[in-house]
């Protein structure tokens, strides 16, 4: 890793420092990227904005050293690179957090955070000094406003903790220019503060960021310029007042376009999953009452680490319960695992589509129905066309940007992936449905669609969990919020008093 006195010097301000000419990458069907330039300057705070498959993780892949341009030229510092490496990358001071994450279950935070890097003792073994590893860890975890510390095992932390040691790795690093893809796209609010602080840090220290969301008010807080993807190719450049959501969205999207929620609930039915006084690991001491009606959306905020992905983990039959029974239609049960859960239709749509909900190697097609294989099988064989004329329906309602439904899942973009999870559960027929983070990295266009189909699902009887960080979301959405803070629930909102203000006082553990 280059250290910021092997650097060369850096170019007074207005000199970028790295310069993208006429690239093109294309991958089988698809045109990745067409003609894109852009520059580098220290100090600057570079968002990029698109919908889901425009190009933005590529461009981002490209700087990484880790996809090579079809076509092009990078310069960095006026030199210019046939083929630009990751090393090239690494010595060129960019520092990169890939919005798919890369740590290692098995070991710590700190270990993660300095893999390969490790501070060793003197001596002949040169054992790696690991408290001086985790008191060098543990101010950037601070900075970030993490609630973990250096040794616990990353195999521990949820997805968005997760987020934040690779941000922390980012940051360990002398970089001048760090790339976040969508770093924010699993930090719920109060974290997603703390990054926003630590990007202006970054630029008072003269590093440039390029800052990749669909939050796009995130954008406008912290970017001073602005590249608008559509389909591979800059459609344009905002600078200052031009950075305002509804320029982005007309750019990006290539009309107006405004997130629908749905209508609320028409009615409530009865109690279809009830959690009784039910204890998860993340806090054992701590007892859970929680009813779930037919027909509602019952939306599930807190901060990260609450508690909420335990407990949606035990209603699913994923973990048991310590503690407490789990009611369905009245009648406990004990899943054993997911598939019973499933077997009883009742369903969970995990945030983290790379673990549990998408198998990267198999088609759209076969992942859509691959939960609901028995539909598709007609003697003993797995029906390839209702498989795919089913895949081809979710395809057109989500928007899966994709050349054909037989493409394997790993070649998709983040959101695209999000939305074939999504498809693949839409298209059976729950009784309970508990969706975790359901728009994490899905551009707005594909929003309203979602909502639009978890209200279907309601309106049929079907009862909804929704776990979500996003704020608008929470309240657009839900019928009735509840509150998780240190695991238990802190407090139910209904739909006319679900305000941000209540739902953030309750989340810190106040009353409203
Ligand atoms: N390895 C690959 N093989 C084939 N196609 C690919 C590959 N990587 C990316 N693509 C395609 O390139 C296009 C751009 O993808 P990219 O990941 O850059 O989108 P993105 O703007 O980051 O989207 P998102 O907001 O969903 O993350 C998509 O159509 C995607 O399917
Ligand atoms: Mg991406």
């Amino acid at each position: 890793m280059p250290v910021l006195s092997d650097l060369p010097v850096r170019d007074p301000a207005d000199e970028p420092f790295i310069r993208l000419s006429n690239i093109r990458k294309t991958y089988p069907g698809v045109v990745a990227l067409s003609d894109f330039s852009m520059e580098v300057r220290a100090g600057e705070v570079i968002g990029i904005v698109g919908e889901n498959g425009a190009g933005k993780s590529t461009l981002m892949k490209i700087l990484g050293g880790v996809t090579q341009p079809d076509q092009g030229l990078i310069e960095v510092d006026g030199l210019a690179h046939d083929a630009f490496t990751v090393e090239d990358s690494m010595k060129a001071g960019i520092a990169f957090v890939h919005q798919e994450l890369n740590l290692f279950d098995n070991l710590d935070v700190a270990a993660n955070v300095f893999i390969g890097r490790e501070p060793r003792k003197n001596g002949f073994l040169k054992l790696i000094d690991s408290k001086k590893l985790n008191e060098t860890v543990q101010p950037l975890l601070d900075r970030l406003g993490a609630t973990f510390g250096p040794t616990t095992p990353v195999s521990r932390l949820s997805l968005a903790q997760q987020q934040m040691v690779e941000i922390a790795k980012a940051l360990s690093i002398r970089s001048r220019l760090v790339i976040l893809d969508e770093p924010t796209s699993s930090l719920p609010l109060a974290e997603t503060g703390k990054l926003l602080e630590v990007i202006a840090g970054l630029k008072a220290q003269g590093i440039a960021v390029i800052f990749i969301s669909h939050r796009l008010h995130e954008i406008v807080e912290a970017c001073d310029r602005v590249l608008v993807l559509r389909d591979g190719c800059l459609v344009d450049t905002l600078e200052g007042n031009e950075i305002n959501h509804d320029t982005m969205v007309r750019l990006m999207v290539g009309r107006d376009l405004k997130v629908v929620y749905a209508s609320p609930a028409t009615a409530r039915g009865d109690v279809a999953l009830r959690a009784n006084r039910v204890r998860t690991t993340a806090y054992p001491h701590q007892e859970i009452e929680l009813d779930l009606h037919k027909g509602e959306i019952l939306g599930l905020a807190g901060l990260v680490g609450s508690g909420r992905t335990e407990l949606a983990r035990v209603l699913f039959g994923i973990d048991s319960a310590l503690g407490g029974s789990i009611l369905l239609n009245g009648d406990e049960i004990h899943f054993a695992s997911a598939a019973e859960a499933i077997e009883a239709k009742v369903f969970l749509v995990p945030e983290d589509r790379k673990g549990a909900g998408l198998l990267l190697d198999l088609t759209i097609a076969e992942n859509v129905s691959l939960p609901n294989l028995r539909v598709y099988v007609r003697n003993l064989l797995v029906s390839r066309s209702r498989e795919s004329a089913q895949a081809e329906k979710s395809r057109d309602n989500l928007d899966i940007r994709a050349p054909g439904v037989s493409i394997r899942a790993r070649t998709l973009s983040g959101g695209n992936q999000q939305k074939v999870v999504l498809a693949k559960w839409l298209a059976m027929d729950p009784q309970v449905i508990i969706f975790d983070e359901p728009t994490r990295g899905i551009d707005i266009g594909a929003k309203s669609e979602i909502y639009k189909l978890m209200r279907e699902l309601s309106d049929r009887g079907v009862a909804v969990l929704m776990i979500s960080s996003d704020m608008e979301e929470v309240i657009g959405v839900s019928d009735r919020v509840a509150v998780m803070h240190e695991g238990r629930i802190s407090g139910i909102l209904a739909r006319s008093a679900a305000s941000e203000e209540n739902i953030l006082r309750l989340a810190v553990g106040k009353t409203v």
